[in-house]
Parts: C-alpha cells; sequence; structure tokens
C-alpha cells in the first residue's frame, strides 16, 4: 500500500478544491425540482465549474481500467439507483430522491462530495433513508483520527445502517484522493474494528456509504456505469472528503449550503 501523505501546502490547496466541489451543490440546490431534467443540472454544473470557478468536472471523460470514458459532468442518481447514474433527459418528479455527486480539480488538486436531495416532499421512507444514510456518513466520519483503523470505520458505519435494517453496499467504497481522483487506500463502509491500515495525520480519503433500504446487492444498469438495486428498493448516499489531523478529522467539503452535522458530533472535535 503506498498512501501519499499530504503536506501543509497539498492540505492548503485540498481545502479550495473541496470547497468548490460543495458550492457546487449549494448552487444546484434551488434548481433541484419537480420539472428539471439531470442534463440540466449537469449543464448548470459544468458552467459554473468551468466558467465561474475556473476549475474541471473530474468525472468528465474519466475512464478507469475496465470503464468507458463517462460522459457527463456530474453524477446523477435516482431512487433505486446507487450511484454513477448518467444525468440525461429524465425528468425529476415529485417523490424522486436524488444524489448528486460532484468532483472538481482545481490547480491539480481534487475535491469529491455528494448529498441527497428529495424531490418535493418525499415519503416517511425516504426522508428516514436518506437521513439515516447521512448519520451513518458521520458516525464514520468522527472515527477518524491518528492510530484508528480503517475498519473503525466500516464498522461504525454498518453497525448503524443494519440496526436501522438498512444494508450497505460492498462493491463500491471511499477512496485516497488528491492528485488522482481515486488513490489508495479503499474505505470500506463495512468491517471489523481494529482491522486494516492504521490512520497518520495528513491522509485524505472520502467517506460516502451508499445505503439501501432493502438488500445490499446491486449491478450495473446496462449504459457501462449506472448502478442499481438488484431488488429494485431505495439507495441513498452521501459524501465528504476528509482530512486526518494531528488530533482527530477535518471535513475540507464544507460549504455554506453543507448541512450541519447530526446533534452526536461533539462540538470540539469540529473546531480546526
Ligand atoms: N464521484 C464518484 C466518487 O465518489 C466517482 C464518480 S466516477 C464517474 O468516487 F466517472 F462516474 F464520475
Ligand atoms: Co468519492
Ligand atoms: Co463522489
Amino acid at each position: 500500500m503506498t498512501i501519499t501523505l499530504k503536506t501543509g501546502a497539498d492540505i492548503a490547496a485540498m481545502r479550495v478544491a473541496g470547497r468548490l466541489a460543495a458550492e457546487v451543490l449549494d448552487m444546484l440546490t434551488p434548481h433541484v425540482r419537480a420539472g428539471v431534467t439531470t442534463d440540466e443540472l449537469d449543464r448548470l454544473s459544468h458552467d459554473h465549474i468551468v466558467n465561474v470557478q475556473q476549475a474541471i468536472p473530474a468525472p468528465l471523460h474519466y475512464a478507469p481500467a475496465g470503464y468507458q470514458p463517462y460522459p457527463k459532468s456530474i453524477c446523477t442518481s435516482i431512487n433505486h439507483q446507487v450511484c454513477h447514474g448518467i444525468p440525461g433527459e429524465r425528468v425529476l418528479k415529485n417523490g424522486d430522491i436524488v444524489n448528486i455527486d460532484i468532483t472538481v480539480i482545481k490547480d491539480g488538486w481534487h475535491g469529491d462530495t455528494s448529498r441527497m436531495f428529495i424531490v418535493g416532499e418525499g415519503s416517511i421512507a425516504a426522508r428516514r433513508l436518506c437521513q439515516f444514510t447521512y448519520d451513518a456518513m458521520w458516525k464514520g466520519i468522527v472515527k477518524v483520527r491518528p492510530g484508528a483503523h480503517l475498519g473503525d470505520i466500516g464498522h461504525a458505519i454498518q453497525t448503524f445502517a443494519e440496526g436501522a435494517g438498512f444494508s450497505v453496499v460492498r462493491e463500491f467504497c471511499g477512496h485516497g484522493i488528491g492528485t488522482r481522483f481515486h488513490e489508495e487506500p479503499q474505505v470500506l463502509h463495512y468491517g471489523r474494528p481494529g482491522t486494516l491500515e492504521q490512520l497518520v495525520p495528513g491522509m485524505i480519503f472520502t467517506i460516502e456509504p451508499m445505503i439501501n433500504a432493502g438488500r445490499r446487492e446491486v449491478r450495473e444498469a446496462g449504459d457501462g456505469w449506472t448502478i442499481v438495486t438488484r431488488d429494485r428498493s431505495l439507495s441513498a448516499q452521501w459524501e465528504h472528503t476528509v482530512l486526518v489531523t494531528d488530533t482527530g478529522y477535518e471535513v475540507l467539503t464544507l460549504s455554506e449550503g453543507t448541512p450541519p452535522p447530526p446533534a452526536f458530533v461533539a462540538r470540539t472535535a469540529l473546531a480546526v
């Protein structure tokens, strides 16, 4: 394993990239309404990233081994779509839940974050899934500190999600991030405490649990990218990019519109 440790200057650049990614979600928020197409959200994001932020949308033409180049600038995953949904002519309607995942490159550094949006009021079940998935992400984030193990993060997320009757997707995980979109380590959203890599100050990785209302199994939808739940149950995901500090963690993908952490997150842990 070669996990790159970031220097002070690297971290400063990652803070900028992380904030820009979050600000794209802030910009999109009033547009995520019944009647909008996901292509329109892609276009708004692309133009904002390129023209306002003078940054690069990392997904566009991204082609990991075994994949065809990703054709759009953001990912929009609706209802039973788990991740990597490709924007298109589909129109959002009341009751849909949609994950919007934004990754920008600024001065060579990546910021990666996603949020759930509920179109209109949403069912009680949909709202509960989105809320629990947000809290599950934070259950993982609060484990981040020097000396903790990656398995501590996965275990915290898994026990919380499964305790609520949900399931955790195994095929996709969080990841180291920096000058590359996806670096080591892999950050599994399930696992056992005290296992896997120990955390060291200067590591930066994402925590991005995908939580299903039904069974955990997923499949690829047929377009080469979109992942869906096999049982067609609803799926939710939230993502932050997180730095391991000397004393704990710092979330790098913060903006004015970032939802506040859940009540169980100690206020002191947020003071950086
Ligand atoms: N942003 C996703 C992640 O969190 C990756 C999307 S890859 C893409 O890792 F090509 F689909 F954009
Ligand atoms: Co990510
Ligand atoms: Co992402």
